[in-house]
């Protein structure tokens, strides 16, 4: 049998849980911006996308081309659903509002919509990650206070990871979905339902080089893992660093393990490299719908009431044993 679409997936879930049309029709959007990233992320060099856009982000980051293009994708699409109010992007410094012609909907969108930049241009695995928020009361001109939420009031969220396939993993708080497009039809099918990530795990992910910059409980949680069998976890452990948090959170989803990047010494008014809205809170969502857990080392990621909309954020994700564990360690 035809595994379901990402459109029949939704209306089983507009029958079965009572979703709403409106978050179908939002989710299916972003769906077909995702699909016309990948198309472009497939051509690279020949659709003329990858290097520098010669320009830097709100974080003082340099924009690469596909940052840009991907970011106008997503702004179309989201906006053309009629779903949203109000959109939140890594591109852009302040709220983007829905252009006039277009009616409005009861919905806020937050995006990354290219992560994991630095892989593009060596054709490293990146992807998309988004988040919907309800609005208060929709209208025209959104303000920074509206997306000031805590994660945990998140409808959706999910992420499109640009590998050797293209795939979709989805929430709407009942499990997490995985769907992968079918590039021939253009359709994204559910491959994956009921995602788990196991509590306990053998695989971490950090970017080690920073390791002189870390906290103490950092310190002393990676390096009992870089113990191994001999030290006090008694098992040895593997790394990876995709260094696309789109990357690192599928592979968990798929063979558990945990992902940090914690706050670090270089930038001390920095709580960390992550963005809470558009990386951590998805992610979060992700993560806890399919078992795990995430925490900023002291509190649960989807707790933080943001206080700004390019807020940054420590992160650790994935397993919930290891995550409570190096939870433990900023305690004692
Ligand atoms: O968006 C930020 C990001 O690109 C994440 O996707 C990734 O996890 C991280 O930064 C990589 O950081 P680093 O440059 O330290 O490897
Ligand atoms: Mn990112």
């Amino acid at each position: 049998m035809t595994p379901l679409s990402l459109q029949e997936f939704l209306s089983r879930e507009e029958a079965l849980a009572g979703s709403d049309p409106v978050l179908t029709r939002l989710l299916v959007g972003i769906s077909e911006a995702c699909k016309e990233i990948s198309a472009k992320v497939r051509e690279g060099a020949l659709a003329g996308v990858l290097g520098l856009a010669g320009s830097e982000n709100v974080q003082g980051e340099e924009q690469k081309k596909l940052d840009i293009i991907s970011n106008d994708i997503f702004v179309e699409a989201v906006a053309r659903t009629g779903a949203v109010c109000g959109m939140v992007s890594e591109e852009v410094p302040e709220p983007i509002a829905v252009p006039e012609e277009l009616p409005l909907g009861p919905y806020l969108a937050c995006f990354d919509p290219l992560d994991g930049s630095s892989n593009i241009d060596i054709n490293v695995s990146i992807g998309s990650i988004f988040a919907i928020l309800p609005a208060e009361r929709p209208k025209r001109v959104p303000a920074p206070q509206d997306f000031l939420q805590p994660g945990r009031n998140l409808t959706a969220a999910g992420y499109c990871m640009y590998g050797p396939q293209t795939i979709l993993a989805l929430t709407l708080g009942r499990g997490v979905f995985l769907f992968t497009l079918d590039d021939v039809t253009g359709t994204f099918r559910l491959t994956k339902e009921n995602v788990r990530v196991p509590r306990e795990a053998k695989e971490f992910a950090i970017n080690m080089s920073n390791q002189r910059f870390w906290e103490a409980p950092v310190v002393r949680y990676v390096s009992e893992l870089l113990q191994g069998k001999d030290g006090p976890r008694g098992k040895n452990y593997n790394m990876r660093w995709v260094a696309a948090m789109v990357a690192e959170v599928h592979r968990i989803l798929m063979r558990g393990g945990i992902f940090m990047y914690p706050r670090d010494s270089r930038n001390p008014e920095r709580a960390g490299k992550l963005r809470l809205l558009y990386e951590a809170n998805p992610m979060s969502m992700l993560m806890e719908n399919a078992g795990g857990a995430s925490t900023n080392g002291h509190e649960r990621i989807r707790d933080i009431v943001p206080n700004s909309i390019h807020e940054r954020v420590a992160v650790f994700l994935g397993a919930a044993e290891e995550v409570e564990t190096v939870t433990g360690y900023h305690k004692a």
